[in-house]
């Protein structure tokens, strides 16, 4: 079987009722990334940053996955070991759908992650600003969310699979963070088959050998039955 990495993004999440970032209307239009997507803006007004996490964790808690979260869940258990799901997205769809192993290369709206000892727990649902740490007790705990600025999680695992995968597949992402953004261009090195999935040309679109434009529920369905028809 073929070593398959799949790269999510917000897109695929939008069928799940869940606001993407820089389409029209997206939380980047709400709200300023400098005050609640880094170290210094949680620095600057915790209880800002935790208001907007608090929210998304809501919604994400109201969402249900979609046919692209069920499809890609089908394809990994149908060829178990040979898919990698990474995945930019902070909300557990992936895990409701029943993936498992996603890398959450942004970290998660479900962890807690305290400052001062580097503690991490299962956040509440709704996190207070002087939300005391389990191990420490340090009154500052923070979203276990990767800002702006931070290393992503995961890189050395994401950096192996993408040197031996023969397929890479990005689904509903945009293209415009790094170092996500620049896992095509390594994967092509690779030798790998790359393929968008989007509802619109991405700013990465011409490092593709191949694209799809559409809606994610629509299209990764189509493309797993592929891949299983492939693989046979
Ligand atoms: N189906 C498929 N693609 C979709 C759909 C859909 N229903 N709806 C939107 N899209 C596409 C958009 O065309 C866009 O290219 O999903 C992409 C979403 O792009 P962004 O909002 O930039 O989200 P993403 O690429 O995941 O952002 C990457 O940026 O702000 C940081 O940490 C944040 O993880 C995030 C990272």
């Amino acid at each position: 079987m073929e070593k398959i990495v799949i790269l999510t993004g917000a897109g695929i999440s939008a069928e799940s009722g869940l606001g993407t970032f820089r389409d029209a209307g997206g939380l980047w239009e709400q709200h300023r990334i400098e005050d609640v997507a880094s170290p210094e803006g949680f620095a600057r007004d915790p209880a800002l940053v935790q208001r907007f996490y608090n929210a998304r964790r809501a919604a994400a808690a109201e969402a249900t996955p979609n046919p692209a979260h069920i499809a890609l869940a089908r394809l990994q258990a149908e060829y178990p070991g040979s898919v990698t799901l990474i995945t930019q997205n902070v909300d557990g769809l992936h895990e409701a759908a029943g993936s498992t192993g996603v890398l959450h290369m942004h970290g998660a709206l479900s962890g807690a992650l305290c400052p001062a000892c580097g503690h991490r727990w299962e956040a509440p649902a709704e996190m207070a600003v002087a939300h005391p740490c389990p191990a420490c007790g340090t009154k500052r705990a923070r979203p276990d969310i990767v800002w702006f600025g931070e290393m992503p999680y995961h890189m050395d695992e994401i950096l192996t699979q993408l040197e031996a995968c023969s397929y890479f597949v990005a689904i509903g992402t945009s293209g415009q963070v790094y170092p996500a953004a620049g896992f095509v261009r390594q994967a092509d090195a690779a030798g790998a088959h790359t393929l968008e999935l989007n509802l619109e040309a991405s700013a990465g679109r011409s490092a593709f050998a191949e694209a799809r434009q559409g809606r994610a529920s629509d299209l990764v369905p189509l493309w797993v039955a592929e891949m299983l028809a492939e693989v046979g």
